[in-house]
């Protein structure tokens, strides 16, 4: 086919799928769909035992008899979807009955649920923030807690991880007649450390600065009782909105905002992630209802999960593996290279541990790792096993 003058041809164009993904391949970048044979940190297929630290099903409530029967049962009361967004005919009470059960459990004011964490994220970023307002945001902030302040039009800094120090200078260097807000993840998701709240909040209140903090892999296994990082803070440094998922320790799925009463009132009227999307669908909606019912009744699950995660931290620690941080249930193996860190996880699965590799963009440059996350679901002789196959696995690699 022969283009018009100046453009080239229709069939010419179409190559650049194949270019873009040979560069990929070639920087060892390419990402590929496996199929996993089950859900669960643990579960026997073909009459093998696999273990998986990559779930994010940090409390193993995803098969809990109880959490599954309210899901099943919202489908035979309600129907497989809400069938509209909330503000047009979506809102049921179920909506409102889980609002109202995850403000009292995080202690805010009031709650407000979006299709997804990432949806919440960019929804919420781009309703409280526009063109002549600051956004300081922490260099490994999640992907969403990204795009939510790209698409605000706000302009936006990073600070060095973890610095509040730099938070600071740069507040201090960059004054502005417009809003400030201060973003950062409380666990974060690939290094599985944890941000210096106090200090990060004690700077973001020195500077009139709004605080928004993302709880995604807090909940459920920080705090007392999983009620998340920022509970303990005082109550002057509280974060002016905590953003989180049902996705990880609350087994099910669907992001949400803990805020005061007129913040939410301003996001249903703002966020359009939140006005112009389906409201969750029941069996969701019930699935996280249940999966906090037995959190709260609970409260032990989320300290026998830390407990669990320094236990395997340790054992990794004593077979001379490089981890990167042992602060939480998120654990980093540093491996450096991508193809290296996906040949390590390949060949772990071929021994029935799934332990995905995490390569850029999603983690800087160099710093390809495998990493790895406890669940309840991992009894300690599983954390055994895991940490003798990780070792020896790793040893084989290294000395082939
Ligand atoms: C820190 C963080 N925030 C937000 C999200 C998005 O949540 P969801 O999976 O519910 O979209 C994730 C992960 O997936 C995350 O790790």
């Amino acid at each position: 086919m022969v283009g018009v003058a100046g453009f080239p041809a229709w069939e010419t164009s179409l190559t650049f799928p194949q270019d873009d993904l040979s560069k990929l391949r070639d920087q060892g970048l390419l990402r590929q769909l496996q199929t996993m044979p089950a859900t669960g940190g643990c579960f026997v297929h073909e009459g093998r035992r696999w273990l998986n630290f990559s779930s994010n099903d940090y409390l193993n409530l995803v098969h809990h008899p109880t959490v599954a029967g309210a899901a099943r049962e919202a489908i035979d009361r309600w129907g497989t979807g809400s069938t509209a967004s909330r503000l047009m005919t979506g809102h049921l009470e179920l909506h409102g009955e889980l609002e109202q059960r995850l403000a009292a459990f995080l202690d805010v004011e009031g709650a407000l649920l979006f299709g997804s964490g990432f949806l919440a994220n960019v929804g919420t970023l781009t309703a409280l923030a526009g063109p002549g307002d600051l956004i300081l945001a922490d260099k490994l902030n999640h992907a969403s807690l990204i795009d939510g302040m790209r698409l605000s039009g706000a302009r936006w800094l990073r600070y060095r991880h973890n610095d509040p120090e730099h938070l600071r200078e740069l507040l201090g260097a960059n004054p502005t007649d417009g809003r400030r807000i201060v973003v950062t993840d409380s666990v974060f998701s690939m290094d599985g450390d944890i941000a210096p709240l106090e200090a990060i909040a004690t700077v973001a209140r020195e500077f009139g600065a709004l605080l928004v903090v993302d709880e995604a892999h807090a909940i459920g296994v920080q705090g007392e009782g999983g009620r998340g990082c920022c509970h303990g803070l005082v109550e002057t440094l509280r974060p002016d909105i905590i953003l989180g998922t049902f996705s990880k320790s609350l087994a099910s799925y669907g992001g949400f905002v803990g805020c005061r009463r007129e913040l939410r009132e301003l996001l249903i009227n703002r966020a359009r992630t939140f006005i112009y999307s389906t409201a969750l669908p029941p069996a969701s909606v019930a699935a996280a209802l249940a999966a906090l019912g037995d959190l709260e009744a609970n409260p032990g699950m989320a300290e026998a999960l830390r407990q669990r995660a320094t236990e395997f931290g340790q054992m990794l620690m004593e077979r001379g593996l490089p981890l990167h941080c042992g602060e939480s249930q998120i654990l980093a193996l540093m491996v450096g290279e991508n193809e290296e860190a996906v040949a390590l996880s390949s060949s772990l699965r071929d021994e029935a541990l799934l332990a995905t590799a995490v390569r850029p963009p999603t983690v800087p440059k160099g710093t390809a790792r495998l990493r790895l996350s406890v669940t309840l679901a991992h009894e300690p002789e599983d954390l055994e096993t895991g940490a003798d196959l990780i070792a020896t696995t790793w040893r084989r690699a290294a000395t082939a």
